[in-house]
């Protein structure tokens, strides 16, 4: 009877805990803009609803308990009433009598536990059940045979992908090659699927249709951890955690050594930048980044993606936050990663991505509309390419979206 209202106050207090946490994470957002008080209303009416629920809930437990308490207690007095009727018929003796009243007590305080406690057993169903659809949707993984390191060889076939639990596609359509030494830039209007194509490479995001192979292996064959360190993935949103910028570097690799450290940070041009800061290498983050501009975090987050020595870049928007300077380290690093035989993935906006590219990726959509040399692609599907492609040719010149 009170599993409704338990259940709907555990809701609503899960929710209001999720509200604390979102808007003390983007405490900037809430209070530059004004939205404290609507945020701190929503908030005590999710938290009194809660209350409230958690009150009917333990009221309605609180009557239960104190009605089977009082028919226990009425039935021990029956009980006792009966044995001394019978005693005084002279059928029972007074032992039997109070050794009966206490039978009857010990076999009901089980029940009356029962009913006390039945909200954690429920509790504990709810719990398994919710465990078994979980585990049930999220098929077992058999840990893969270790593969030996991958060329940088990535073959896309008519790939179709969807963020995790949907069944239409955010992208659809795509082949291409990337040789070891080369790189793609896959531009186009925003929401036209690049970041999915870059979640999906990454095996972020599952697969619909298609294939998508490593160094002739599709990417369900390495080991999770082992493709994550094979492929340097940089997010458009570089979240980086609480700890140090080295930590971060290293992925939180107990073990990182500092010349890997390092030399990931020469790599993505980051060496300078890092030293700058009051601490350097051992500046201490908070959790978001804090303390570090958009760019710094972004470089930051390069030097990150290349930590581990990976065969195939995938960098979206590597350069959304970056000033001129940066976008030269960036282009430095990119030719660097392509002069060692890595590949190169740049999803971007800006014209400056595509000085270090030969190929360019052109999707809308969802879907792709062009794959090929980049001034052959520019040419044909992009109004204006000229003054485009004099951007992209002229290194790290001024770049505008
Ligand atoms: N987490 C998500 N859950 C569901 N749909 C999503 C999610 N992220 C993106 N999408 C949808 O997928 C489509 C492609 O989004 P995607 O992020 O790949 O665009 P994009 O090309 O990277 O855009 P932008 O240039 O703005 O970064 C969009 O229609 C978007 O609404
Ligand atoms: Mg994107």
């Amino acid at each position: 009877m009170t599993r409704k209202s338990q259940m709907r106050a555990g809701k609503l207090a899960a929710r209001a805990e999720a509200r604390t946490e979102e808007s003390r994470k983007h405490v900037e957002t809430v209070v530059g803009l004004g939205m404290a008080a609507p945020f701190a209303g929503r908030w005590e009416q999710l938290r009194s609803e809660a209350l409230r629920a958690q009150m009917s809930a333990s009221d309605l437990n609180g009557r239960l308990t104190a009605a089977t308490k009082a028919f226990r207690l009425l039935l021990q007095s029956g009980v006792l009433a009966l044995g001394a009727w019978l005693v005084l018929q002279g059928q029972l003796t007074p032992g039997a009598m109070i050794a009966g009243s206490i039978l009857l007590g010990r076999a009901l305080a089980p029940v009356e536990q029962a009913v006390g406690q039945w909200a954690v057993v429920q509790r504990a169903m709810t719990a398994w059940k919710s465990l078994s659809v979980l585990l049930s949707a999220v098929p077992a993984t058999s840990a893969p045979m270790d593969l030996p390191r991958p060329s940088a060889r990535l073959s896309v076939r008519d790939l179709a992908a969807a963020p995790p639990g949907e069944r239409t596609p955010a992208l659809q359509g795509v082949s291409f090659e990337l040789a070891p030494g080369e790189a793609i830039a896959v531009i186009g209007p925003s929401a036209s699927g690049k970041s999915t194509l870059a979640r999906a490479l990454t095996g972020l995001w599952p697969v619909l249709r298609g294939e998508i192979r490593l160094s002739g292996a599709t990417l369900g064959q390495y080991d999770r951890e082992a493709l994550g360190r094979y492929l340097g993935y940089l997010p458009q949103e570089v979240v980086l955690f609480a700890g140090t910028v080295r930590e971060n570097i290293a992925r939180f690799d107990p073990e990182a050594r500092s010349e890997d450290i390092l030399r990931a940070a020469k790599a993505a041009g980051a060496h300078e930048l890092i030293l700058s800061l009051p601490d350097g290498y051992e500046t201490v983050l908070h959790e978001g980044g804090g303390r570090l501009s958009g760019g710094q975090r972004q470089r930051i987050g390069l030097a990150r993606a290349f930590y581990g020595d990976p065969v195939v870049l995938i960098l979206d928007e590597p350069n959304s936050s970056l000033d001129d300077p940066g976008i030269q380290a960036l282009n430095r690093a990119i030719a660097a990663a392509k002069a060692a035989g890595k590949s190169v993935l740049i999803m971007s906006h800006r014209p400056s991505a595509l000085a270090a590219c030969e190929n360019v990726l052109l999707l809308e959509g969802g879907r792709m509309r062009a794959f090929g040399p980049r001034d052959e692609v520019l040419r044909r599907f992009i109004k204006g390419s000229p003054s485009v492609l004099a951007a992209a040719t002229q290194r790290g010149a001024p770049s505008h979206g």
